[in-house]
């Protein structure tokens, strides 16, 4: 995989600043896609990669949320569009939920290893107070009784929209639209590599439910009638708030690093609620008190927030290994165990690679250095030898949904991926399904 090939996919989703995911399936900018992808133009252009995050915080609220979809300018093709959200945000104008947190680690990550770090620093203190203004969001808006568990009000704002996760709590929501003539990505990509058209109605119906608030996030905290503790957002953001804490120590703000470092002791210490009888951590879904019934590659994310103890690594990675003589590819996004595990629908089993980036890291920082290469050697072999994919097969390796993806280019520069395209230990892909 040459890097040229590397730049030419982030260069032909570049849209002057940003970067979309994918022209055909995602034509705007998205939040978490932007923050790795700031991560990968590090590598190349660190001035690039600060106005990444610089125009995804063009989109920030008032009231400090960032919003997960920013639509700089119009684009055919997409569903729910700007008209369907119906925000008041106008410049830009933005949809009115968010998506996990990854912004401020990307933006330590930079600075941490800036070739010109006097310029990164002036940056990075540019936006330092617009990512407190998240973090604060998060841990006061989304979490209003202080418990530590910050909540998701729709399962787009996890980024794992579909996860088996989320059958029950969306169970519970009664549809009141129906949008399935109006939805776009399953005539861009095959239906089975998509969510259903009842998950569509589903999350529509609180998307229209939040718009009769005006979208007012604090109501929608409290009222929306999908609310959930998602692992991954909560790992992601501890891990956020740490690097945030980082960057402001480093940018001589102690009293700000000492604010993130409060927020992320409570939220980690609240992690002991979240661990299933099985030892693996699980959503929770707050409105009936219930730990989601599925285990899901998120569940190792606590590893990545270094807030599991050594002895919780250690069971994580012997779960790791139970999944690994399941399926060719680590890491599914659902325990291939489970009788709703679907190699191929989006979220309900397919590999991803910036999950896959944020496991082995959490893995790597525990000792399973092993178990960190191997999915590292998963994630090069895919790439390599199917291009750039949305996400992938774990048991055929066959790519999956959209193609020339910004953030599976990206995690392929931060990776090196270059030269790890040979099959290792005997393995190898069968045909492409
Ligand atoms: C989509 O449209 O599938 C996105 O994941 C929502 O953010």
């Amino acid at each position: 995989m040459p890097a040229q090939t590397v730049r030419a996919i982030l260069a032909a989703n570049d849209r002057g600043g940003y970067t979309v995911p994918n022209n055909r399936v995602y034509p705007f900018q998205w939040n978490w896609d932007s923050a790795f992808v700031a991560m990968g133009f590090a590598l190349l252009d660190e001035d690039r990669a600060f106005t990444e995050l610089e125009r995804l915080f063009e989109a920030q609220w008032p009231d400090g949320m960032v919003p997960h979809i920013v639509f700089h300018v119009d684009a055919e093709g997409y569903y729910p569009g700007p008209e369907h959200w119906g925000t008041p945000a106008t410049a830009p104008r933005s949809s009115g939920i968010t998506q996990p947190p990854v912004a401020a680690s990307a933006a330590w990550r930079i600075v941490e290893a800036a070739r010109d770090r006097v310029a990164a620093e002036a940056r990075a203190r540019a936006l330092l107070p617009k990512l407190f203004a998240s973090h604060a969001w998060w841990h006061e808006v989304r979490d209003p009784d202080g418990s530590g568990l910050v909540r998701v009000v729709n399962p787009w704002e996890t980024g794992r929209d579909n996860s088996p996760e989320w059958d029950a709590p969306l169970a519970a929501v009664v549809p009141t639209v129906s949008v399935g003539h109006l939805r776009q990505d399953n005539k861009r990509v095959d239906p089975k590599e998509r969510p259903t058209d009842d998950f569509y109605n589903r999350v529509m119906t609180l998307v229209t439910a939040a718009r009769a608030t005006g979208w007012d996030n604090r109501r929608i905290a409290v009222e929306s009638a999908f609310r959930v503790c998602d692992i991954g957002i909560q790992s992601i953001l501890i891990r956020a708030d740490r690097d945030l804490a980082a960057l402001a120590r480093a940018l001589a703000e102690p009293g700000m690093a000492a604010r993130l470092e409060a927020w992320a002791d409570r939220s980690a210490a609240a992690l002991a609620g979240l661990v299933a009888p099985d030892g693996s951590w699980r959503s929770k879904d707050l409105v009936s008190g219930r730990l989601a019934d599925a285990s899901v590659s998120a569940g190792f994310l606590p590893l990545y927030a270094r807030a599991a103890s050594q002895a919780e690594a250690d069971a994580a990675a012997a779960r790791f290994r139970a999944w690994a003589g399941r399926v060719a590819r680590m890491v599914p996004s659902t325990d291939p165990g489970d009788p709703r595990f679907d190699p191929h629908r989006y979220w309900r089993g397919p590999v991803w690679s910036v999950v896959n980036f944020m496991i082995a890291d959490g893995f790597a920082h525990y000792g399973h250095d092993d178990i960190a290469a191997r999915i590292r050697r998963d994630t090069g072999q895919l790439t390599t030898r199917h291009g750039f994919a949305e996400y992938f097969d774990p048991v055929t390796g066959a790519p999956l949904g959209g193609r020339d993806f910004s953030w599976t280019a990206a995690i392929a520069l931060l990776w090196n991926l270059v030269g790890v395209d040979q099959p290792v230990g005997g393995e190898s892909d069968p045909p492409a399904a």
